[in-house]
């Protein structure tokens, strides 16, 4: 295969990460970056930072955007505008670009959340669709010369939905998943950072019979989460300050809650960390009994669905994938899927697609 073949890619743009999928050799390489990218007024020429990314604004003009680690004054993505903004687009391109596809032709396959894939008749709202592909396959160039953009020559735009059943066909060593054989009409929740999307789907024919979204994606747990640490240390029940807790961004509670403890990750350090996972346990109980309440609400026969898929990242912690915690969602549905790496589930889905839809032409895996 040649170095010009075109390579596949699956995304999900997030609102909170980036994931994205290609194939090597042997296996799948999967990339999760937070979603943080910085608008810099003014041109910015000749850098040597190759996170800088020029394109054209939102406005019309050349613009310059700087992805970034952190959450210093990064562009809101929580907003309906965003999925076709300039910022999603350079996120999109910096993401390529560092799995090491800079300078290659790429395909690629990215989401929308399943109520901006849908019209308010859950017919397919081409519009919208159709200036998201436009979107992506605008120029983006980096500040340095140097770095060479990859070319997107084509976009495939995927509902979450049906992204997150692809990727729960398949179990983490490859094999088919048994419990989905045979099934297409899924109730599929997503718990991402900021929204959680429910949708009823037919996957085969991509049907939505319903669908909702409700703000209280993973924020809200830390939200929560943060308020009983606060309680639970104003009553002596947890070693740390009250204070500090009060202090933390809801991205420091999350950190602690992922690792189980708050301290220092250095192993010789570790007979000082204080563990939280009572608390994090206490928090993921209350927050799922939200999630249980809106699925009854949009999904009223739920029972009647074959499967219940659940992905995002916040599959992690209602669904007992961390620290041992108990699965707080395993008795929603007879057949509740959590498939592995939840986190990425929409991009692996979409990527899956692009390899069923392209699996006779000539492409090129990593090394290749
Ligand atoms: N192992 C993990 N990997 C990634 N995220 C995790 C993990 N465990 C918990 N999380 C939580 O899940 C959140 C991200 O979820 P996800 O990537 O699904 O959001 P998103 O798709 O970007 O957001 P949205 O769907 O609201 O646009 C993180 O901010 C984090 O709080
Ligand atoms: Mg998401």
């Amino acid at each position: 295969m040649s170095k010009s073949a075109p390579v596949l890619v699956g995304m999900d743009c997030g609102s909170g990460n980036v994931a994205t999928v290609m194939a090597t050799s042997d296996s799948m390489k999967v990339r999760l970056t937070p979603s943080y990218v910085r608008h810099l007024p003014g041109a910015t020429k000749g850098t040597d930072l190759r996170n800088m990314w020029i394109t054209k604004g939102d406005n019309g003009s050349d613009a310059t955007y700087a992805v970034q680690s952190k959450a210093i004054n990064v562009v809101d993505t929580r907003t309906k505008d965003y999925q076709l903004s300039a910022a999603c687009r350079v996120l999109v391109v910096n993401a390529i670009s560092s799995i090491g596809l800079a300078g290659r032709k790429v395909i690629i396959a990215d989401t929308l959340p399943a109520d901006q894939f849908y019209d308010d008749n859950n017919s397919l709202n081409r519009t919208h669709i159709e200036k998201k592909r436009e979107s992506l396959k605008m120029a983006v160039r980096n500040a340095n010369a140097d770095i060479h953009s990859p070319e997107i020559i084509e976009v495939r735009i995927m509902p979450e939905g049906v992204t997150a059943f692809n990727a729960a066909l398949y179990q983490q060593d490859g094999s088919s998943e048994p419990r989905l054989e045979g099934v297409s009409d899924v109730v599929i929740v997503d718990i991402g950072r900021y929204t959680i999307n429910y949708a009823h789907i037919d996957c085969d024919t991509q049907d939505l019979f319903a669908r909702a979204t409700s703000d209280q994606g993973v924020h809200a747990f830390l939200t929560l989460l943060k308020q009983l640490m606060i309680e639970s240390a104003e009553d002596g029940m947890l070693a740390i300050p009250a204070e500090t807790i009060r202090k933390m961004t809801l991205d420091d509670i999350d950190a602690v809650a992922r690792a189980g403890y708050y301290g220092s990750p250095i192993e010789a350090l570790k007979d000082k960390r204080i563990p939280v996972i009572d608390v994090v346990k206490a928090a993921a109980s209350t927050y799922v009994e939200e999630i249980k309440y809106k699925l009854s609400v949009v999904v009223p026969q739920l029972g009647n669905a074959h499967a219940l898929i659940v992905v995002g990242g916040g599959a992690h912690y209602v669904g007992g994938l961390l620290h041992n915690m108990p699965n707080y969602i395993a008795d929603l549905h007879d057949n509740v899927i959590i498939p592995h790496q939840p986190e990425c589930a929409n991009a692996r889905g979409a990527f899956i697609a692009l390899q069923a839809e392209f699996e006779d032409e000539e492409l090129t895996t990593e090394g290749s």
